[in-house]
């Protein structure tokens, strides 16, 4: 099971990600500008679109995967918000609200797998923005001497614990790169531990990104129809110019 669709993945998206929180106030500054709804695209488990919902942001989410959407209803209904989050795929969407802003956090348009994929999902974007809407999100800048990296086998990340139910983990992952397609594949393997710390049981789960450079994004927003853009190489509006950066855009029709 590629990408998000695993069911293991609800359980344990937060416990990996929960805490990364670079890119939040970009995204909380951006909504709070915003004059209107705004609509987070492939929201997972709402580590933004809950913050958004507890700023009474009118905010709206979309994600292809429901264990991903169950895991934020469970989290909404514990904190007393609405969150109005629907499973829908962002190459094609069809949502009656139009958006003051649509956001694409945490690299998520990378999970597209072909130039036709991420024209159709621009063109969906633009279909919902409001006049005068932006569209704001972000992926790696790709550097070629970091993309020579990975393939080194499995690296142990971190141990993890899920406070809420006790349950240890151990997280291992490799990244190998496939510079013909432009393809990057992050393999994370999750072993829970018994108390005597063998393993119990293990997740494979497998995420595949493919690599944007920042001409071909031009491109693909002047084909979707979009007129203005600003890249940046980072969430504080550095600019885009050195390695390992992370390329941030704001674009409108
Ligand atoms: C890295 S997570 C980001 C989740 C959330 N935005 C965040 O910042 O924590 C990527 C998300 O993209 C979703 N996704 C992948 N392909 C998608 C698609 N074609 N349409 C909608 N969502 C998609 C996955 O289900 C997953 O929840």
């Amino acid at each position: 099971m590629m990408n998000y669709e695993n069911p293991f993945w609800g359980e344990i998206y937060d416990l990996i990600h929960g805490g990364d929180d670079a890119d939040v106030d970009f995204y909380l500054d951006e909504a709070m500008r915003a004059n209107g709804p705004v609509l987070e695209v492939a929201c997972g488990t709402g580590r933004i679109l809950l913050r958004l919902l507890q700023l009474e942001i009118d905010a709206w989410g979309i994600d292809v995967s429901q264990p991903m959407l169950d895991r934020l209803a469970e989290k909404a209904r514990r904190l007393g918000l609405q969150a109005r989050a629907v499973r829908a795929d962002m190459r094609a969407f069809t949502l009656s609200q139009r958006f003051a802003l649509i956001i694409v956090p945490f690299r998520s348009f990378l999970h597209l797998e072909t130039k036709e994929d991420q024209l159709a999902a621009l063109s969906c974007f633009r279909k919902h923005l409001a006049p005068d809407g932006r569209l704001a999100l972000n992926f790696f800048a790709p550097v070629a001497e970091a993309l020579a990296g990975g393939g080194g086998g499995l690296r142990l990340g971190r141990e993890i614990v899920d406070a809420g139910t006790g349950r240890r983990y151990k997280a291992w992952q490799s990244v190998s790169n496939d510079h013909q397609n432009r393809r990057q594949t992050i393999d994370w393997v999750l072993q829970e531990l018994s108390g005597g710390g063998e393993v119990v049981a293990t997740n494979s789960l497998p995420l595949r990104l493919h690599w944007i450079y920042k001409s071909e994004f031009e491109l693909l927003l002047k084909a979707a129809g979009f007129s203005q853009w600003s890249v940046y190489g980072g969430f504080n509006g550095e600019p885009l110019e050195g390695e390992g950066q992370e390329m941030v855009w704001i674009a409108s029709v």
